[in-house]
């Protein structure tokens, strides 16, 4: 793809070094290393709200006789016009930008076909997502170039909002900024028989927020970066440059992903009236918890009702706290104001019921005080002194093993810590009990500069000596310059035969 984005080398002069305005700024940026420091962007009335919010089809997929729901999935490269007049090279996974809505229920057999029309390797990984790991999609299962790859596996979580994007060692950051990310929604019975607003679209709506810059062409830079990585200085959601949507209904729930690659959000309305949020990374909550903001770092997802008055109007935006986010993000945006999404209630509305008082059956984790416990130390772009190794494993986990995992952030920057596989629970913050985001189902979490997390973590059943997952942080750049560890779940009484060295070679001989 001849416009590619190339890391620290703009090939224009972009509005980003012209802000900067000293000489020693601009020489900076055009060396692509960026202080961190710069001014804080703020496009808080800026921005005119004129395009329709674009919703991504979900994807059509067929059931076969054994009950297993097969989808198509093409990641290929196309062109996107996002700015007016202006087309911008992009990869997507069946559109041109970004990939269509999977949609699948909990007990469902899925399969795709995925096949790369890219001319390079890729892999497509189920973030969030409880299955074995040859199907993971991590850098063990690359697809090459015209190359395909059919994973298959049964759902075995409750309902959630999950994602999908590329994972190529080195390589993540560019190919989700390129375009291939998309969401991947579950749906069970139990979701099913609450009374939520639940119609794709119309009053269930996907929100993926990305930052992104344009040069002059209206092809995407990456120009700017600093200590975490791209920082892009507007904002599209499901790739939609200043985005409305038409609110019919006074319920309205967004399923809210960061599909950015650094940036933190700390997302409210600009008339700081209250919402429900309803489910996190991994499923909706016990019950709904009214708040007024709530942050969320790269990957992680948060589900939240809207409640509309006919003919208002109302714009979730992202700013700073009045005390302290903008420093717990530091070189991640915390200190910019965005607007993100103008909501636009029609004259008359459908209405909708109370919201349901209970939500999902979240069993709690307690793991007793023989847990298997681990520590995981993040520091400059390592995890406990070390950085990715393909052929390393790290950490071996055992079947079916409900383990404490303390995930230490030392570092003055912000991290984040995801792990594949899972979704665990979040036991304490700083010594404190999680606040009301953090008592769902999660598989990231935000690790603000000088802070812990002890999380429950419940591993599954399925077995691959062999085939690792992974856990990283999940601010792309990080994970791509190797802050990331690889971890396999064995039956118990094989933990200490194990393999703690993979034969890359070997491994992927037969691709
Ligand atoms: Cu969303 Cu290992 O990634
Ligand atoms: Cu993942
Ligand atoms: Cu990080």
């Amino acid at each position: 793809m001849g416009a590619r984005p190339v890391h620290g080398v703009p090939s224009t002069v972009t509005r980003r070094t012209i802000l900067f305005g000293t000489a020693a700024a601009t020489l900076l940026a055009s060396a692509g290393c960026v202080p961190y420091s710069r001014d804080a962007i703020n496009t808080v009335g800026d921005i005119t709200f004129n395009n329709p919010l674009r919703i991504p089809a979900l994807a059509a997929s067929t059931v076969d006789g054994d009950g297993v729901r097969t989808f198509d999935l093409t990641a290929h490269a196309g062109t996107t016009e996002f700015l007016t007049g202006k087309q911008t090279p992009t990869w997507g996974f069946n559109r041109s930008y970004l990939g269509e809505t999977l949609r699948a229920r909990r007990g469902e057999k899925v399969r795709f076909n995925v096949r790369n029309e890219l001319d390079e390797t890729t892999t497509v990984h189920w973030h969030g997502m409880h299955l074995p790991a040859e199907m993971d999609g991590t850098p063990h299962q690359p697809v090459r170039p015209g190359g395909q790859w059919h994973p298959h596996w049964t759902i075995h979580q409750q309902a959630a909002t999950l994602w999908y994007h590329p994972h190529p060692h080195g390589e993540t950051e560019d190919h989700v900024n390129n375009g291939l990310a998309g969401m991947f929604i579950i749906d069970d019975d139990e979701s099913d028989r609450l009374d939520l607003p639940g119609r794709y679209g119309v009053d269930d709506v996907p929100v993926i927020v990305q930052d992104r810059s344009f040069d002059d062409e209206g092809e995407f830079t990456t120009s700017y970066r600093g200590i975490n990585g791209f920082l892009g200085d507007n904002l599209l959601v499901n790739g939609t440059y200043a985005p409305y949507l038409d609110v019919q209904t006074d319920l309205v729930r967004l399923r809210i992903l960061n599909g950015s690659s650094a940036r933190i959000y700390n997302f409210k309305f600009d008339d700081g009236r209250r919402f429900d949020l309803i489910g996190t990374d991994g499923g909706l909550l016990d019950r709904p918890r009214q708040m007024k903001n709530i942050v969320l770092s790269p990957a992680e997802r948060a589900e939240i009702i809207v409640r509309m008055k006919p003919g208002s109007r109302t714009t979730l935006r992202s700013a700073p706290q009045e005390l302290g986010a903008g420093f717990l993000t530091t070189g991640a945006g915390g200190n910019d104001r965005m607007d993100v999404l103008q909501l636009r209630a029609r004259p008359a509305l459908e209405p909708g019921g109370p919201l349901p008082a209970r939500l999902a059956a979240v069993e709690p984790l307690r793991p007793d005080a023989s847990a298997t416990k681990r520590e995981f130390v993040l520091d400059g772009i390592e995890i406990n002194g070390k950085q990715m190794d393909m052929g390393r494993i790290d950490t071996v986990v055992p079947a079916s093993n409900l383990e404490v995992w303390t995930v230490r952030n030392v570092a003055g920057q912000p991290h984040n810590f995801h792990i594949h596989d899972v979704q665990f629970q979040v036991l304490e913050v700083d010594g404190h009990a999680p606040p009301p985001e953090l008592t769902g189902s999660k598989d990231t979490i935000f690790l603000p500069g000088k802070s812990a997390a002890r999380i429950a973590v419940p591993f599954g059943t399925y077995t691959n000596p062999r085939v690792p997952y992974m856990y990283h942080c999940h601010l792309l750049w990080h994970e791509d310059r190797g802050m990331m560890g690889q971890f396999t779940v064995v039956d118990p009484d094989q933990v200490e035969s194990a393999p703690r060295t993979l034969n890359m070679k070997e491994m992927h001989s037969h691709e």
